[in-house]
């Protein structure tokens, strides 16, 4: 299994592109199940979740072609549509669920694995098979698997969600383009990915409304043919930002508008960065000392992203004073923590709030991943640590960041994946 080694303390200094967002090509190509005609899509980021939807996809009957670059598939589906999506690979990745809207929509029937729990949570999907149910799709659950079916088209319906889900949203508007009517989606998520699905389903003839919380979709017979490039990733962004505000960095980060991480780019001034945003581009340099915070709550958008409180928290272990995390979205999404305090931060945790102590002086260790961003902050404090880190497990890594050893290297920091 593949690590890294890395050896700190590191100065960050250069530029940094921003790759296609996993979290909003994973939607976008589950979506593309709903076409009879061709579609491209461009910009995806080139990591393992990428790769397994691609399967999943080619699982159920469809032809890809993939550009020399992989960044941009062409996606070409079959008369007869597969659908059917095994444990083997659901499991590796819980946005495999994303296949049953669009599949129940327009094939009016799937068998589609129970995606299971996870480390930072149990992450059940009672709110997507709700959604879906009241749009006219029946269901049992049977041997760890999801058997469903409508009579026909689904009907549009108003469905006001219980709590706030972005997978949940996705399926259902993904499934009420192609039902009869009108359906009304209330407390839906609104994070950026969900508008980049909802951009790219209207450039191909759906027709979705938004005001708020509430989405309006009306049914259309069929979408056509299409091109569509998708947004940057945020958290790759808002990863970079926090780099550079840790790392007394001096970071231009390209291809990226930082309309979408506001939030984000406020935390960090009051952090004590400079930033300076431009159409595309950030610039952004660390403060000497950090400033803490005394409260961090993560929030669904326009909130502080649940996927940076790990690298967040590392930010605080080097504030100059005390500080708190309160994650509300996912149960146990602190794995981050144990791995943390080996390199010396000293952090308590209290049902779903951290306190973080500051002014640590991280000593370089040998680190365990659990799960995407826990492991993307580990790689953060082993880049202010004093001496040498072992990152254990990155394969986590590899299914959501793009090339990430090279990015880092790139603007200064000794990393080396070793295999
Ligand atoms: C998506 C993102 C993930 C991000 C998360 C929250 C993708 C592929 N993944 O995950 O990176 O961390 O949003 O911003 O885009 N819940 C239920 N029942 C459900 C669905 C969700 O109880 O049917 C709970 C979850 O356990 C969690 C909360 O609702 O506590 C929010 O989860 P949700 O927004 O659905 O996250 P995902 O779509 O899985």
């Amino acid at each position: 299994m593949d690590k890294f080694l890395i050896n700190g303390p590191c100065k960050i200094k250069g530029n940094v592109s921003i790759s296609g967002s996993k979290n909003a090509s994973l939607p976008i190509l589950a979506a593309t199940l709903l076409f009879d005609k061709p579609v491209v899509i461009k910009n995806l980021p080139r990591v393992r979740d990428i790769n397994t939807m691609l399967n999943l996809l080619k699982s159920l009957g469809s032809k890809i072609i993939l550009s020399r670059d992989k960044k941009t598939a062409k996606i070409i589906n079959k008369k007869n549509m597969k659908t059917f999506a095994s444990y083997s690979l659901v499991k590796t990745m819980r946005g495999s669920i994303l296949v049953l809207g669009p599949l129940i929509s327009k094939y009016h029937k799937s068998k589609i694995s129970l995606p299971g729990g996870c480390l930072i949570g149990a992450r059940p999907v009672n709110y997507h098979l709700t959604a879906l149910k009241k749009l006219g799709m029946k269901y049992e659950l049977k041997d760890g698997y999801i058997l469903a079916k409508s009579k026909g088209k689904l009907v549009g319906t108003t469905i006001n969600f219980p709590k706030i889900s972005v997978g949940a949203t996705e399926n259902s508007i993904i499934a009420a383009c192609l039902a009869k009517g009108k359906t009304v989606l209330k407390n839906c998520a609104i994070e950026p990915e969900i508008k980049d699905l909802t951009n790219f389903l209207n450039k191909s003839g759906a027709k979705i409304k938004w005001k708020g919380r509430v989405c309006k979709i009306i049914g259309v017979n069929s979408l056509n043919e299409t091109e569509y490039s998708v947004m940057a990733d945020r958290i790759e962004a808002g990863t970079f930002c926090v780099a550079a505000t840790l790392a007394k960095g001096n970071l231009q980060i390209n291809n990226f508008n930082p309309k979408i991480i506001g939030t984000e780019i406020k935390l960090l001034k009051k952090v004590g960065a400079k930033i300076k945003s431009s159409e595309n581009k950030i610039l952004i340099k660390g403060p000497e000392k950090i400033k803490a915070i005394k409260s961090i709550k993560t929030k669904e958008f326009p909130g502080i992203p649940t996927d940076l409180q790990a690298q967040l928290m590392v930010l605080m272990c080097k504030a100059v004073g005390k500080s708190s995390i309160t994650e509300s979205i996912f149960e146990n999404r602190f794995m981050h923590v144990a791995e943390l305090q080996r390199l010396g931060a000293k952090i308590n945790i209290k049902n779903n709030t951290a306190t973080i102590e500051g002014n640590t002086k991280f000593i370089g260790a040998e680190l365990m991943s659990s799960d995407l961003r826990a492991s993307v902050a580990l790689v953060l404090a082993a880049v202010v640590s004093t001496g040498k880190s072992y990152i254990n497990r990155i394969y986590h890594l590899d299914r959501g960041y793009e090339k990430i050893e090279n990015k880092l290297k790139k603007i200064g920091v000794k990393i080396k994946r070793l295999k």
